[in-house]
């Protein structure tokens, strides 16, 4: 399959450009020019400026000082989604993989088991891991067959919930406003938010990958009261399960247009602090490189992390992002 591949930074720094203050970009410039399309002259602007400026600190910090490359300041997060797999014995058996993994303390480890499982999970799991439910109902419980309540989830011992994954937006069919409402409740009742977002590999050869991005964010953004407990998981939908992993680029630029859309629409204190995580297709090879980039603040895994060990080597990822001082 031909992913097209996009560079944020070639595409907006013409040609005075970006990359030359970063020598991670260096490979892109000539990249598809498709996504800025999708921008106007103003934003684009914006964008030039933000990121150039964006650029610039990363490289003087990493020059400079030595120090982790991440442009936010959130801990590292990596969430396994185990979605509708696993047996109770196989559970059992990542259950004890996962418990005698050495995992590295800086990083915070949540998993998602299917929701029949939470229970043996919750019981057997070492404390360090928390469970994320892979699905919630839009207010509090009552009549509605077949749904599961924030406050279930909560009784339960679940701190995180995945909404907007795109099984359920392009699957189940479910859309922005309804997955919003989703968002608002569990956060109104402390109940932490893996929040989705992703284009589809039709809307990415179009060029409109930002838009649907941000068209994503913006209804989380109407919908939640706060963004403290709040992971953004950004996930292209070409590369879920497939095998075909975004490029390192290819997330970052992403990644650091998602954190430019919450500075200018949020706050740059929202932007810092906010985890912007990658998933699709991660796994143990290709965990590191993506843990490079500056704005990708950890991962969210599907396939990989029904195996103890693997998913253990993608939450250890975290040591490459510390770099030679
Ligand atoms: P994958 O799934 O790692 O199997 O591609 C990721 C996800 O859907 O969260």
């Amino acid at each position: 399959m031909a992913v097209v591949s996009t560079s944020l930074a070639s595409q907006l720094s013409g040609p005075k450009s970006a990359t030359s203050h970063c020598p991670q970009f260096s490979g892109l410039r000539r990249s598809c020019s498709k996504l800025d399309h999708s921008l106007s002259l103003s934003s684009t602007q914006s964008l030039i400026q933000n990121v150039d400026s964006h650029l610039r600190l990363s490289s003087s910090r990493r020059g400079c000082r030595g120090v982790v490359t991440m442009a936010g300041t959130g801990k590292f997060f990596v969430g396994g989604n185990w979605k509708c797999n696993g047996t109770k014995d196989s559970i059992s058996k990542l259950i004890s993989d996962l418990n005698s993994a050495k995992l590295e303390a800086d990083v915070d480890v949540v998993v998602a088991p299917p929701f029949v499982y939470i229970d043996q999970v919750k019981n057997s799991l070492s404390d360090r891991i928390e469970i994320a439910a892979q699905n919630s109902w839009i207010g509090k419980g009552g009549a509605f067959t077949g749904e599961i309540s924030v406050e279930q989830l909560k009784d339960i011992g679940c701190k995180w919930v995945v909404l907007g994954h795109s099984e359920r937006r392009h699957v189940i069919g479910e859309d922005d406003e309804f997955i919003g409402k989703k968002a608002g409740y569990a956060l109104s009742q402390n109940l932490g938010v893996i929040a989705c977002i992703g284009e589809l590999l039709k809307e990415r050869e179009e060029g409109k990958t930002f838009d649907v991005c941000f068209q994503q964010m913006k209804a989380f953004a109407d919908a939640v009261p706060s963004w403290d407990n709040v992971v953004i998981a950004y996930e292209p939908v070409w590369a879920i399960g497939t095998g075909k992993v975004a490029t390192p680029q290819q997330a970052q630029e992403v990644h650091i247009a998602v954190r430019e859309w919450l500075k200018k629409n949020v706050s740059a204190e929202v932007a810092s602090k906010t985890r912007i995580i990658y998933g699709g297709s991660v796994n143990g090879s290709n965990c590191a490189e993506l843990a490079k980039q500056e704005d990708i603040d950890g991962f969210l895994v599907g396939g990989a992390s029904l195996k103890g060990p693997e998913f253990a080597t993608i939450v250890n990822s975290v040591t490459s992002k510390k770099v030679a001082a």
